[in-house]
């Protein structure tokens, strides 16, 4: 748009003019009452000599009548008006003739028929139209989201996570919390993602990192004595992203001492009650079922199952060990495993679909899927020649294949195969419609593995966090059998999202140090990461955990979005920008120098 295309409009000033309605409020009630109102022309229609507008503001739409037997001087320039237009009206409220009236709209069966107008701003022509089913790619929107938040579904999601926030600030001030901030510009906090760095210039050389979490200043709160601490604060995350995640996004984070695990899942599940009552979601009904990391990711091949349906794993090694398909049973012999899952109605699927299935499976890095699809009669299979009777039977009666079923296989070392699985369940889950509308499974996802391998660093990573506690009674295996070590930790998932996890911490300084060294950080870098930490649990830290929950995701799922993007008010590009202020920018000359920087 050049700047030729801006109209040129001479505005008036608000003057001593008040609103004192919102475009949203006018009923049947109203009639006859004369009514200020002020906001955005959302549309304009000419009808026999009367103009209409649906005047606009964030509470919804009022129809306004420009008729000259009211104001001719206000008619005349209604006509001048346009899209987007800021202004004033002022005129009394009537009930709209029984044709006209709107029963979509709230404010549908009134209208404000106008005495006197102000025009408070003129507006450009627009890059995008203003309504929801406007198909202009999102950059484009991003670049003008004063304009796209102008649109009801995002006006609405934006209020509604406000209601959200309040009322869980509200439950948690009723619950003794504190809010209190922690450092934006700080050290980086072992959350697992790559840290965002801020070079200091009054410390050449020297790099602030923004927070991934508050984790450890949380705790140290704890240490402080302030019991109940919570913050709805802004993490920094630089990660891939998807469309539940943001570089920045927001977290309603908590810290409680003197408790344990079932005091922090009774706490949140009241909070999550709260939360979705105010936005509208149906409140979830406590308590929440639970399952142990071991259940969810043998049945559902993840930590974060989605419940909604069934396509369980079932597991088959055992069966398989002699079996002629060599292929499964040299994984077996090699102590992996083979799993599967049973589709009832799989044999919906083409054979054309069952190929794609395979093709997607490879790409996931597995060594392949088998199906067996069982028609009347008898197996179809690139495996069935490999099955004796025998087999046959004891493989339907473990995973329940019937006619018009198919039975997938994957082959492969547990927790990849697990994976696989549980990733080929939610794409099957969609491909055969087996996802209900309208359920809201709430979940607690508990005894998590303290520590696993890390396959690229070939080393052991906490699963949570280096602060979550062991089970105590796990501890004497901490240096005999790490994996084997269950965690204080907790996820909490709603339909196969996670919302949000936490912990009980470690607050003895020694089992610090000890699960520090289990993952290969000598006392050296112990004391140069975290010896604050360290120090501040060597001067009498309370028992204490806690939890946070994404509130950007808790948002999107509870309004039904798709994208995390559409309940933040400034969100960024899947390349981690910002296409309205133009971040990530080159610096500018001389502030790279003052850094102590020098260009690339
Ligand atoms: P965790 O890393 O599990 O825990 O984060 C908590 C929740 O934050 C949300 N979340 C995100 N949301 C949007 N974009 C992202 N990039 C993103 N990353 C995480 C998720 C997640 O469940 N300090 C611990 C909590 C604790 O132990 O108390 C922590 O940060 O919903």
């Amino acid at each position: 748009m050049t700047t030729e295309e801006t109209t040129q409009v001479a505005t008036e000033p608000l003057g001593d003019w008040r609103r004192d309605t919102n475009c949203g409020v006018p009923r049947l009630e109203h009639v006859g009452r004369e009514f200020t109102a002020m906001g955005w022309v959302a549309t304009r229609r000419d009808h026999g000599g009367i103009v209409f507008i649906d005047l606009r503001d964030r509470t919804g739409i009022l129809q306004v009548v420009f008729d000259p037997d009211d104001s001719p001087d206000a008619h005349r320039r209604a006509h001048g008006l346009r899209s987007e237009w800021v202004i004033a009206v002022r005129g009394r409220i009537a009930a709209r003739p029984a044709e006209t009236v709107n029963p979509d709209l709230p404010t549908g069966q009134v209208e404000l028929r106008v005495q006197e107008l102000r025009v408070l701003g003129s507006s450009r022509a627009l890059p995008f139209a203003l309504d929801d089913d406007d198909q202009t790619n999102e950059s484009v929107r991003l670049k003008h989201r004063y304009l796209d938040l102008r649109r009801p579904r995002l006006t609405h999601n934006l209020l509604s996570r406000h209601r959200a926030t309040s009322a869980v600030r509200r439950y948690l001030d009723e619950q003794g919390f504190v809010d209190l901030e922690t450092p934006i510009l700080t050290r980086s906090t072992p959350e697992g993602a790559r840290d965002y760095l801020v070079p200091s210039r009054v410390n050449p050389g020297s790099v602030y990192a923004l927070p991934q979490s508050p984790q450890i200043f949380k705790q140290i709160l704890m240490v402080a004595g302030f019991e109940r601490y919570y913050q709805v604060c802004r993490c920094f995350r630089d990660e891939d992203l998807r469309a539940d995640r943001q570089p920045e996004f927001t977290q309603i984070d908590l810290e409680m001492s003197f408790v344990g695990q079932e005091d922090v899942l009774r706490l949140t599940e009241g909070l999550l009650v709260a939360g979705a009552s105010a936005i509208g979601a149906p409140p979830p009904e406590t308590p929440f079922p639970r399952m142990t990391y071991h259940e969810a990711t043998t049945r559902f091949g993840t930590d974060r199952p989605d419940t909604r349906f069934g396509l369980e794993l079932v597991e088959l090694s055992d069966l398989l060990r002699e079996t002629k398909a060599r292929i499964l049973a040299e994984v077996v012999a090699r102590g992996g495993i083979v799993s599967g899952i049973v589709a009832d109605d799989g044999a919906r699927l083409s054979r054309r679909e069952l190929d794609e299935l395979v093709a997607w499976v490879q790409t996931l890095g597995a060594g392949g899927l088998a199906w067996i699809r069982a028609n009347e009669d008898g197996w179809q299979s690139p495996l069935a020649k490999f099955f004796d009777e025998g087999e046959r039977e004891r493989i339907c009666e473990r995973t329940g294949l019937r006619v018009g079923g198919v039975l997938f296989l994957v082959a492969g070392p547990r927790k990849h195969a697990q994976s696989v699985l549980g990733q080929l369940r939610l794409r099957l889950a969609q491909m055969l419609g087996k996802i209900p509308e309208g359920r809201w499974n709430y979940l607690w996802v508990t005894e998590f593995p303290l520590l696993e391998e890390n396959a690229e660093a070939k080393r052991l990573v906490a699963v949570h966090h280096p602060f979550t506690a062991p089970f105590e009674e796990d501890l004497d295996k901490l240096e005999s059998a790490p994996e084997s070590v269950r965690a204080l930790a907790y996820d909490v998932v709603l339909n196969g999202t996670e919302l949000g996890g936490g912990s009980i911490r470690i607050h003895r300084p020694e089992v610090q140090a000890r699960v520090f060294r289990a993952l290969g950080i000598d006392p050296e870098q112990q004391r140069e990461q975290f010896g604050f930490l360290l120090d501040a649990l060597s001067f009498g830290a309370p028992p204490h955990g806690g939890l946070a929950l994404g509130l950007d995701r808790l948002c999107m799922l509870w309004l039904g979005e798709s994208s995390i993007r559409d309940v933040i008010a400034f969100p960024k590009t899947q390349r981690a920008a910002d296409p309205m202020s133009d971040a990530p920018a080159p610096p500018a000359p001389g502030q790279l120098r003052d850094l102590g920087l020098r260009p690339i």
